[in-house]
């Protein structure tokens, strides 16, 4: 029996800290969909943002971010109801490896979302792999609003609790800072989902969150394997730490990979791994090119390493521009 009437719970999804999904029928329309109940223990003012959350949600229709059907409060249960995505989510596809063209596609998709959610003024604030479920097809779906914001607000700090914030592995230096952010934070997380999903493992590491925050802000962002060095300005345009250096547009992503995946129309995760087995074997001393013969990038972006020192002048948006049509 399901605390709240029009939907019969069939079993569990997930348990997080703040919510349960369920997995229900709606006995109005006789379909599966994914019931999102709060925990009733949790303060009235995260009860109340829940409901926020969903008519963020439900103002924004796009192919990848989740449709919300109801919301609504019985007793002291807050809940929304979703389409049940069956594809289960990111991090489980993580951690049985992505091909690269794969994982470009998803950050593709993202960025298109993104951009949306962006223009009505709004910040997702907790981009990472456990947000992302997919589709029976294969297409990721942007969840999880739960701490988004609308812009105004969003030089509020999130909370004092540290549970509600964004997981440290993919938050932008300036949130973990609690200093003022905008949607330039989720450029930064999808960033961090891209070179998760390209190198198969986190760029900052720590036991503890403190550690994973600390290392995040001081080490240098990472380099991509040799084979995809043409996506390293890309990289280093979403993970810059000073946000006036971040990418702000998120359809500059959108095109950077489009033409990426266009010149690289055969890019497996075979190929990455010969080429980098070739780059260590040869101490770095050699510049390897990509083993496709359409690909000239990595040849003209090694020879133009004088770049970008003058781009870094420009903001990251133009910046980006300028990259994008040279290669
Ligand atoms: N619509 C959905 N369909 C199927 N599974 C979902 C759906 N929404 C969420 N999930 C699963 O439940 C997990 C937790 O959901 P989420 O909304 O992110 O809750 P929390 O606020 O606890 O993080 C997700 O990581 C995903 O695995
Ligand atoms: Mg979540």
């Amino acid at each position: 029996m399901s605390v709240i009437k029009c939907y019969q719970i069939q079993g569990i999804l997930a348990k997080g800290g703040m919510a349960t999904i369920y997995i229900a029928m709606q006995e109005s329309l006789k379909r599966q969909v994914a019931l999102k109940i709060l925990d009733p223990k949790l303060d009235s003012t995260l009860l109340e943002h829940f409901l926020d959350e969903s008519r963020i949600i439900a103002s924004l229709k796009h192919p990848n971010i989740i449709p919300v059907y109801d919301v609504g409060r019985v007793g002291i249960h807050f809940y929304h109801s979703m389409e049940y995505l069956e594809g289960g989510d990111l991090e489980a596809r993580i951690a049985e490896g992505i091909d690269p063209s794969t994982a470009l596609e998803i950050i593709l998709e993202l960025a298109d979302a993104l951009y949306l959610i962006h223009s009505q003024g709004i910040i997702h604030g907790d981009i990472k792999p456990a947000n992302i479920v997919f589709r029976s097809d294969d297409c990721p779906v942007l969840t999880d609003f739960g701490i988004s914001r609308r812009t105004e607000v969003s030089d509020l700090q999130l909370d004092n609790s540290d549970n509600i914030l964004a997981s440290p592995s993919y938050a932008s230096p300036e949130m973990m800072q609690r200093q003022n952010f905008d949607q330039k934070v989720d450029i930064y997380s999808l960033g961090i989902m891209l070179y998760e999903m390209l190198v198969g493992e986190k760029p900052y590491k720590g036991d503890t969150h403190a550690e994973i925050v600390a290392n995040s802000i001081q080490q240098a962002i990472p380099t991509l394997p040799g084979a995809l060095k043409a996506l390293q300005p890309l990289l280093d345009h979403m993970l810059a730490k000073d946000q006036d250096d971040r990418i702000g547009d998120a359809r500059m992503i959108s095109r950077y990979i489009k033409k990426y995946l266009r010149d690289h129309p055969n890019l497996t995760k075979a190929q990455i791994e010969d080429q980098t087995e070739l780059e260590s074997s040869s101490n770095g001393d050699v510049v390897v090119e990509y083993v496709s013969n359409t690909d000239k990038q990595a040849n003209i972006t090694s020879s133009k390493t004088l770049l970008p020192i003058l781009i870094i002048l420009l903001s990251a948006d133009v910046a980006l521009a300028i990259w994008y049509f040279i290669i």
